[in-house]
């Protein structure tokens, strides 16, 4: 294998070397990846693990070597490979999207695009979603309630933090008349406050579906109506795309697109999938706000920005996008995951919601259905326990509790009913321990909660190994009903 430490010392040089706010996946017990292929990652004993969790993988090694053998270099030289790549991407945009700016991260993406709208009218001001996370720059924990508000960092008085339009949790839900217009109006409402105090807006941005946020899907007419009011502010809409685009719903490339042609964004960035594992980035957006960034006089320059091997790796991907079928894959394979994840929502209380389109959903894992309370120990234990069995998920959202899914987008229905078949096995055990934990409460003449701590899935079972806890009992308490969820009113594909 290749390996140059064992994993015991891996880790102790991290622990020296890498800063401790970096973080690696399953804390408690990390994981060792030394190879993959395709959506399989590989240990350092060679076992293998599905993996649910990355983005876009492609096979573009070949297309790197071949670029890196020849030249390397900064995009002042002219070069075939930046104007073929932006050519190619700019066919998958709507026609007024045209203009690129190649960035190596999506963090760098996002603060040029703040850059372009800034410059575009001279505005500074910045709505942002409650619960985004938009990069690591500083211009852009700025603009990340997901980051901010866990830190020291204060919300700075040029940044307005719109409500998340979550239809499952949020201020406005499945039941409202209609809820697009409900959260579209708060952001008219952040408006005139600003413009009474004085301030412009600049931009607005979200992602097309919220990711780290917890797997939102905004209700359809919601976009159409913010840009209205963005625009009318003369600010601009930028739509970030590092985590959802390059065909990851199945039916359109870029997910801004599921809101109709009438909606289409002033700003477009992108990145993760761009380059499958190949640090590149990109904006791009109008030869407008292009030309009113050009009038600054400042000049754009980024030393590996666009340089001919990232510009090889990005076209290879498109290639292998079209040339496997991998949107249709992903509409195929995420109907099937979805279909089997929604037979799991009606055998199991403690999922509270299935949302997704394509290969991007979230399970909302929920203690109470009706209540609909976070079960963020629950959740933590649950993608301990599916490492265990070989696949990797990841929870978040605000009460880390939403289990993602967006594996690589070359994901088989084999694959979607092994990740199922034990995501099933966990939740049997899982809730019949709760409902003992939960019995043993209510008997005491307390309120119907699970008790458990929160965070940490080693505390949750008290030590106990799920597979000695199996339990005959499989009824549930008034509490922890199994009523189904409201139907709500969602982008339709
Ligand atoms: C939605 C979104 N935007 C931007 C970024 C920043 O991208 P990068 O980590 O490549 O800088 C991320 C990273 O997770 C993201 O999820």
């Amino acid at each position: 294998m290749c390996e140059l430490y064992s994993k015991q010392d891996t880790l102790a040089l991290r622990g020296k070397h890498i800063g401790p706010s970096c973080k690696v996946f399953f804390a408690a017990d990390p994981i060792k990846i030394v190879r993959a292929q395709g959506q399989y990652m590989f240990d350092e004993k060679g076992d293998r693990y599905l993996d649910c969790i990355n983005n876009v993988a492609h096979e573009v090694v070949k297309a790197a070597l071949k670029q890196m053998e020849l030249l390397n270099t900064n995009s002042r030289f002219l070069h075939d490979n930046i104007v073929e790549y932006a050519r190619r991407l700019s066919a998958t945009l709507p026609e007024k999207l045209s203009v690129c700016y190649f960035t190596n991260s999506g963090s760098e993406a996002n603060d040029l695009a703040l850059r372009l709208a800034r410059q575009f009218r001279g505005h500074q001001d910045v709505i942002t979603l409650d619960h985004a996370y938009h990069g690591h720059l500083s211009s852009l924990i700025e603009i990340s309630p997901y980051k901010f508000r866990k830190g020291k960092d204060v919300k700075e008085e040029f940044v307005h933090v719109a409500p998340t339009p979550d239809t499952y949790r949020g201020k406005y839900r499945e039941d409202h008349a209609d809820p697009a217009m409900a959260y579209a109006d708060e952001v008219k409402e952040i408006i005139e406050a600003a413009h009474s105090s004085g301030r412009k807006i600049a931009a607005f941005i979200a992602e097309s579906m919220q990711s780290c946020g917890g797997q939102i899907i905004p209700p359809a007419g919601y976009f159409q109506k913010v840009a209205e009011h963005v625009h009318r502010a003369g600010g601009v809409f930028i739509a970030d795309e590092v985590q959802v685009g390059f065909g990851r719903v199945g039916k359109y490339f870029w997910s801004f697109q599921m809101h109709g042609e009438d909606f289409v964004p002033d700003i477009v960035t992108m990145g993760k999938p761009m380059g499958n594992g190949h640090p590149m980035a990109c904006v791009v957006t109008t030869k407008e706000i292009a030309e009113a960034f050009n009038s600054s006089g400042m000049e754009y320059f980024n030393t590996y920005g666009g340089n001919p091997v990232s510009c090889a790796v990005g076209l290879a991907v498109l290639n292998i996008i079209e040339n496997e079928n991998l949107q249709e894959n992903a509409v195929q394979v995420g109907n099937y995951l979805t279909e089997l994840l929604n037979k799991q929502k009606a055998k199991h209380p403690m999922i509270g919601d299935i949302r997704g389109i394509g290969l991007f959903i979230g399970i909302d894992l929920v203690k109470d259905r009706e209540k609909r309370t976070p079960a963020t120990a629950e959740a933590q234990h649950v993608i301990y326990k599916m490492k265990e069995n070989q696949v990797l998920l990841s929870a978040d959202g605000p009460h880390r509790n939403v289990l993602k899914i967006k594996p690589p987008m070359c994901f088989t229905e084999e694959d979607a009913e092994f990740m199922v078949d034990q995501l099933d096995r966990i939740l049997t055990v899982l809730e019949e321990i709760m409902q003992v934990k939960t019995e043993s409460v209510t008997s005491e003449g307390m309120p119907c909660k699970t008790k458990v701590p929160k965070e940490e899935h080693v505390e949750f079972l008290g030590g106990r190994s799920i597979e000695s806890t199996e339990s005959p009992s499989k009824k549930r308490n008034g509490l922890c009903s199994d009523q189904r969820a409201l139907p709500s009113k969602r982008l339709k594909t």
